[in-house]
């Protein structure tokens, strides 16, 4: 049975595999996908092509007039464009995720996401994954799931995912960015990370990702009343 045309938010610490499950339940549940990391990823590509943020993370204040013509969009499915460039493998690099929550932390750089968010999500049926879906840019979302991990696995599914693409990590920084990056997204000032009351913890340390796909997919429909009757036996 098709399940309503409702939002579904997904938050949690970086690399818990957020952007994998909500692909997999967008395709499973016929949802459009929206990443809203790769946002502050193309906004940090951005600052830091235009020279607006220091190795020391000191962010130039021209940033905020500069986002005025800043097009961030996403083209071909999920894929993220700056104008007409694509630049998901950019904003995929070490040194884009070494600078990112500094400037996610900065709060015109989240107002102006959230706005662009909100519009691309106006059309409903809508999976995001973030930091803060379920707190500050759906706080009415019908379903909301707050991914955990174990850290050590944490940092081994970012390590092989850049080994993938071709990079060549050293774990020990992996584990350290990660660590940084938590500790950033969850004491800042504006929308820190952290768990909507009304969220299920999903904690998919030792779990497959058809485990992961069951165990949304009864959230969902327990939520809605629409469990299929249970097989007749015999
Ligand atoms: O999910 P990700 O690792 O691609 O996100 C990159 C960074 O963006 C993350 O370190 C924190 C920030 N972020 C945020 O502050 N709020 C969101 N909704 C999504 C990401």
């Amino acid at each position: 049975m098709r399940i309503p045309d409702i939002t579904i938010a997904v938050d949690g610490y970086s690399s818990t595999g957020k952007s994998t499950f909500a692909r997999l339940i967008a395709k499973h549940f016929d949802f459009l996908y929206l990443d809203s990391g790769a946002m502050y990823r193309g906004v940090t590509l951005f600052a830091q092509e235009q020279g607006l943020i220091a190795p020391d993370n000191t962010i130039d204040p021209a940033l905020e007039k500069a986002l005025e013509g800043l097009d961030l969009h996403f083209g071909q499915g999920t894929v993220l464009f700056m104008g007409d460039r694509n630049i998901e493998k950019e904003i995929r690099t070490m040194e884009v995720s070494s600078q990112v929550s500094p400037i996610a932390a900065v709060p015109y750089v989240r107002s102006w996401v959230d706005d662009r968010l909100h519009a691309f999500a106006a059309s409903g049926r809508v999976i995001m994954d973030g930091r803060d879906i379920g707190t500050t840019v759906f706080p009415n979302a019908e379903v909301k799931v707050f991914m955990t991990a174990r850290p050590e696995v944490r940092a081994q599914r970012r390590y092989d995912e850049l080994v993938s693409k071709g990079e060549h990590p050293v774990f020990e920084e992996v584990m350290k960015n990660l660590q940084e990056r938590d500790y950033i997204d969850s004491h800042r000032e504006t929308s820190p990370l952290r768990r909507a009351e009304d969220a299920f913890e999903l904690n998919n340390s030792d779990m497959g990702l058809t485990e992961e796909v069951a165990w949304a997919e009864g959230l969902i429909r327990g939520k809605f009343g629409l469990l299929d009757a249970p097989e007749e036996i015999g």
